[in-house]
């Protein structure tokens, strides 16, 4: 994990073509070993060198491109089992392929030790913005083990009580359907030797085996299996996964693990002899949220012999996978409810409203889902009222004053609609959004020179923006 990300990306020069968007993606190096992205697509071409490769190579790498103090992710990644390029994981029906998806705190929090964040913002980043894992994350603050290194002066994973425990690992290789942060609360408050639900809570769905397995669920699969559930907590990650000490013959370390629970496997002649374990009881399955990729299955099972769903999961559509502190409970579970529900699923959206709008105190993010909810509903009106209340309460939240400004609009009221987007501009100068909200009123207003100078103005702080550059003026 300590190549969790790295400056260089050394990773072969390729090509591939992405047809959603009659995209020709070339990848190169230049004389300086740079890896440059080159996108070309109806004529217009942009190029961008790589300043961050995200991964450490198992499955595959993920670029970033910088554009101070913004940090862009790649729509196109690396696949190194099959040595291949290809779209990113979420860019495969994207009708411009470009690279407009900002990354936030969340995405780097589990591949970077510290996030360097400009104070009071979720996208903005200080030089420099990514470091590779180190100790503190696992063993939280180091500095009174280096001013006196013995045992002891150190969080030491293996040592605290269960759920502080599984939490080390959990912080990123439990991902989960939603997790949902505190109120006030910032991915970088976890400290290893917490509990994670002292800063989020992270919510499961139920899992059927047509949906096949995800990746980054390890501690999931792990949890469903009889071994990690009849074991009193005894099982966890660093079982059988030592950080700090890399085994040259892997199955027998795995096999002699197995057998400190299994002592009497063989004896009874109920088992057949095995030299290692794995193959049959942990096999290589391939996730179906990630493409070109194998991993090890952590249910571990009779083969052919899965459960069918994670009975955990009864009652809403979503379980929390601890339960969070009770002022909490239902917030978060609103809130989840609301990140995973869609408009094909609207009874998950419904149960979130009344969810949180029956909630004693009503923070900024709160304030702003309903908002929201009731947005899509058409209740302009009342979206506008919660929205001023969120962006009260945090006043540089550009998220907050984009939607505003988009139900300002619904409402017809077109004057505060640009005021507002134009202010979230301000707030946050990379989210296209409202730039392509205040395009398409200018134009119904009929006012195209409007329209184009906000065109030019997105433009001027990412020049080679395909999408943007191809709006007719
Ligand atoms: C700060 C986030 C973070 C924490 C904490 C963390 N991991 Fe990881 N781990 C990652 C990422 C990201 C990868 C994949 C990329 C890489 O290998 O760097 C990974 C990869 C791994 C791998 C596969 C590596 C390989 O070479 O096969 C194992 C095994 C693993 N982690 C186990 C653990 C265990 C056990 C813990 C807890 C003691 C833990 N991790 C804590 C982020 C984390
Ligand atoms: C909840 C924590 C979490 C978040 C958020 C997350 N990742 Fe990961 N990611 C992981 C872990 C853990 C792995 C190791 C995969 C595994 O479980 O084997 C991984 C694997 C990867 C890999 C393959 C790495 C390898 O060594 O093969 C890439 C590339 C990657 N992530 C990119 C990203 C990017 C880009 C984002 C943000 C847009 C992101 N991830 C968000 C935890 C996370
Ligand atoms: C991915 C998580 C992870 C990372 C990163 C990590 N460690 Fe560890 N470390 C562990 C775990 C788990 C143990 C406990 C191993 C055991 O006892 O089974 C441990 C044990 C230790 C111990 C023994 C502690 C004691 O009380 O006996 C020391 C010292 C240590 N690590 C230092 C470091 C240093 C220094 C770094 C950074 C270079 C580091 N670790 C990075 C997970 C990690
Ligand atoms: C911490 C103790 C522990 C470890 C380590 C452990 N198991 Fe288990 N395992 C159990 C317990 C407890 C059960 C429940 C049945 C029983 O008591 O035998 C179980 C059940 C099983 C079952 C039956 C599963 C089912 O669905 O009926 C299999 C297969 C199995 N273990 C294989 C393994 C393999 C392979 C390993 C090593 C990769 C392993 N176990 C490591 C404790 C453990
Ligand atoms: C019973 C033993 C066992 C336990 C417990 C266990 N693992 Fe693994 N894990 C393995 C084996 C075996 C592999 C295959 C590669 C290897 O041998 O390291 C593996 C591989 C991985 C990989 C590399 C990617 C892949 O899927 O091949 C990651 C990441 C990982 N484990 C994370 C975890 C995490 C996180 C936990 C705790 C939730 C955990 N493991 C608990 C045995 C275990
Ligand atoms: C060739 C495939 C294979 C290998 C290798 C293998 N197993 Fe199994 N194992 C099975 C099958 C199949 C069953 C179900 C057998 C049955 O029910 O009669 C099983 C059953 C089990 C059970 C449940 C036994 C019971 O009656 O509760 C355990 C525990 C187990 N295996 C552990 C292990 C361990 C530990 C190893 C490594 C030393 C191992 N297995 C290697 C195929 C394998």
């Amino acid at each position: 994990m300590a190549r969790s990300v790295s400056t260089a990306a050394p990773q072969p020069d390729g090509k591939l073509h992405h047809g959603a968007s009659s995209t020709d993606v070339t990848i190169i190096h230049n004389q300086e070993g740079v890896m440059l992205q080159r996108l070309s697509s109806h004529g217009l071409t942009a190029e961008y060198p790589v300043a961050y490769a995200v991964g450490a190579g198992k499955v595959g790498f993920s670029y970033l491109i910088s554009i101070a103090p913004y940090l862009f992710q790649s729509p196109v990644s690396y696949y190194s089992q099959a040595g291949v390029w290809d779209v990113t994981p979420g860019y495969e029906h994207e009708g411009v392929l470009d690279f407009t998806h900002p990354i936030a705190e969340g995405c780097v929090f589990c591949h970077s030790n510290k996030v360097n964040l400009v104070p009071g913002k979720e996208n903005q980043f200080r030089e420099p913005a990514l470091a590779p894992i180190s100790c503190e994350r696992c063993h939280g603050d180091t500095t009174a083990h280096l001013a006196n290194p013995v045992p002891g002066s150190i969080v030491n994973p293996a040592k605290l009580q269960q759920k502080a425990r599984d939490s080390v690992c959990e912080q990123c290789h439990l991902e989960g359907e939603a997790r949902i942060l505190n109120p006030g609360k910032h991915w970088q408050d976890f400290h290893a030797g917490a509990e994670l639900e002292s800063v989020f809570s992270t919510y499961l769905q139920r899992v059927s085996p047509s949906e096949g397995t995800k990746a980054v669920s390890h501690a999931e699969q792990l949890s469903l299996s009889r071994c990690a559930r009849e074991s009193q907590g005894k099982l966890w990650c660093g079982t059988c996964h030592n950080p700090h000490a890399a085994s040259d013959n892997r199955p027998q370390q795995v096999r002699d693990i197995c057998l400190t629970c299994h002592s009497s496997l063989f004896s009874a002649n109920k088992h057949a002899p095995a030299e290692e374990c794995v193959s049959c009881h942990m096999p290589h399955i391939r996730p179906s949220n990630v493409a070109h990729a194998a991993i090890t299955n952590h249910l571990i099972s009779i083969p052919g012999n899965q459960p069918a769903s994670n009975a955990k999961a009864v009652g809403s559509r979503l379980t929390a996978w601890r339960t969070p502190a009770p002022e909490f409970a239902d917030r978060n579970l609103g809130l989840a409810l609301f990140a995973t529900g869609s408009l094909k699923d609207y009874g998950g959206i419904y149960q979130a409203y009344q969810i949180l709008s029956h909630l004693p105190h009503r923070d900024p993010e709160v304030l702003a889902t309903l908002g929201s909810i009731l947005l899509e509903q058409r209740h302009a009106d009342f979206a506008i009222n919660l929205y001023r209340q969120a962006l009260a309460a945090e006043p540089a939240n550009a998220r907050y004053s984009f939607v505003l400004g988009s139900a300002l609009y619904a409402q017809g009221n077109q004057e505060a609609a640009i005021a507002e987007l134009r202010h979230s501009i301000q707030l946050d100068r990379s989210l296209p959004a409202p730039y392509v909200k205040l395009m398409e009123i200018y134009r119904k207003l009929n006012q195209p020179e409007l329209s184009r100078q906000v065109r030019d103005e997105y433009l001027k702080f990412m020049p080679q923006n395909i999408g943007f550059r191809e709006t007719p003026n």
